[in-house]
């Protein structure tokens, strides 16, 4: 296999050392970027005078024929014994046009190149990754909208906290995967910057109009120092961030569901379309895809740290050590992308049991509503929460709950408790008490379901 840069050496290099540095079996996935950013090229060629427009009209024709035929076949790049997907394309030019296709690199390097090959393949990418969680926000609401008026336990400590209603605890994540879409929109945003004109380090020697080049390619901007944009990989950093941490919140909406599926808990149910059972245990019913989810969500962080950790070493201007980038992104793309359109079915097709759910919020857990009740009759909230912790107290000793306790058992911990005492104690209650725009309160939670589907509408629409 020749190089781009054979005429250096006496001889041919090694094989296994060429494919050591063979990156065209993972960027390939850029072919299409290549070729769109070749095009520009090729034009801000022809602009600076560089490139007969004969020529330029003859490149452009033939990376389109490429394009076709790639996407006809894709085995045409799998299978290509190039070095990368820059090579790649330089050779089937030279195969389409001979000289012509040899002149499309000028002042052009594979360092820019690959950066601005890169960029433009987020900069389109992550509207899709955004579409992912977007359809798990969808599956959330939809929840959400069935859940109506029912209740369930809140945790924390993962011990009985408040009433809350199930749709508030649907639309908690939520919240946090509409803050991974916004923080998509900063990754978007940072790799949207246009590097050609960068040269291999110093910038290029010939009269580009790099504005007009950025414009043609969608970039709002160009980088500001040719240095930096050789070897800047932040925009790949921050893009495995997001990835990292929407993981990471998919993981804990997994280990929710997980937890809140299973026996003990039981307020929900796996749809049997998503569940495994045990090849050993008959009455197995497992959330498979839910712990594959926690599980991968362990090298999506891992994968953010590793490109740290490669990229501290390296002095400013491109290294080869970037090459490994590319493959890290497309596998935390994957990923995520994948795990995202998972989670959103098994969030879609589970089962509330609201009886059972509202059960559970009926306990013990109403004492800050007693505690409520006293301070609404004047009594200061410390004491208040003494006289309900004593009454706790009691009754978890007795095996029972506030609803077991007559007028007088009451009036015998306080004298400010009265009839209206029974109706302040119930799950209902509870979530009607919460007032501020962000609490469970039920007419609080209508409005946020509403804005929310709102938001996910004009999202989808703008897109
Ligand atoms: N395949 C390389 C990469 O992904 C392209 C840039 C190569 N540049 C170089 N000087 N070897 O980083």
């Amino acid at each position: 296999m020749s190089t781009l840069y054979s005429g250096r050496f006496d001889v041919a290099p090694d094989a296994d050392v060429f494919g050591h540095g063979r990156s065209l079996p993972v960027d390939h996935r850029l072919i299409d970027d290549d070729i769109t950013g070749s095009r520009a090229w090729a034009g801000a060629l022809a602009r600076a005078g560089v490139l007969s427009q004969q020529d330029a009209d003859a490149l452009i024709a033939a990376l389109e024929d490429v394009r076709r035929a790639v996407h006809a076949d894709p085995s045409l790049i799998t299978e290509a014994p190039d070095e990368d997907v820059h090579s790649f394309v330089e050779r089937q030019l030279v195969e389409r046009l001979g000289d012509t296709g040899k002149r499309l690199h000028t002042g052009r390097s594979r360092n820019e190149q690959v950066s601005v090959d890169f960029r433009l393949y987020l900069m389109r990418r992550i509207p899709v990754v955004q579409e992912a969680l977007a359809g798990l926000v969808d599956a959330l609401l939809v929840q959400a909208e069935a859940a109506g008026s029912a209740v369930m336990p809140s945790y924390t400590h993962l011990r009985r906290a408040q009433p809350v209603l199930v749709a508030h605890v649907f639309l908690s994540h939520a919240a946090v995967f509409r803050r991974d879409i916004e923080r998509f929109d900063y990754a978007r945003s940072e790799a949207d910057a246009m590097p050609l004109g960068s040269g291999a380090i110093a910038g290029t020697a010939y009269d580009i109009d790099v504005d007009r080049l950025a414009a043609e390619l969608g970039f709002s901007r160009v980088v500001s120092n040719s240095i930096d944009a050789s070897g800047d990989r932040d925009f790949v950093a921050t893009f495995l961030y997001a990835c990292a941490m929407a993981m990471v919140h998919i993981s804990r909406l997994a280990e929710d569901v997980i937890i809140l599926s299973s026996e003990e808990f039981g307020f929900f149910e796996i749809h049997d379309s998503v569940a495994t059972g045990s090849s050993l245990m008959p009455q197995k019913k497992n959330p498979d895809p839910l712990e594959l989810v926690r599980g991968k969500s362990g090298k999506a962080i891992g994968t953010l740290t590793g490109w740290l950790a490669t990229m501290k070493g390296l002095p400013l201007g491109y290294n080869k050590d970037l090459q490994e980038d590319k493959a890290i992104a497309f596998d935390a793309e994957d990923s995520l992308i994948g795990c995202a359109r998972v989670t959103a079915t098994v969030v879609r097709t589970l089962a509330l049991d609201a009886g059972r759910a509202r059960e559970a919020a009926s306990g013990l857990l109403l004492a800050t509503e007693v505690a409520d009740y006293l301070v609404g009759r004047g009594l200061p909230f410390r004491t208040a929460h003494e006289v309900s912790g004593r009454i706790s107290r009691d009754l978890y000793r007795e095996g029972r709950d506030f609803s077991s306790l007559s007028l007088e058992d009451w009036r015998a911990y306080h004298p400010l408790f009265d009839e209206d005492i029974f109706r302040a104690v119930t799950p209902e209650a509870a979530v009607e008490a919460r007032k501020t725009p962000q609490s469970t309160n039920p007419a609080r939670v209508a409005a946020a379901l509403a804005a929310m589907r709102a938001w996910l509408d004009s999202r989808r629409r703008d897109r």
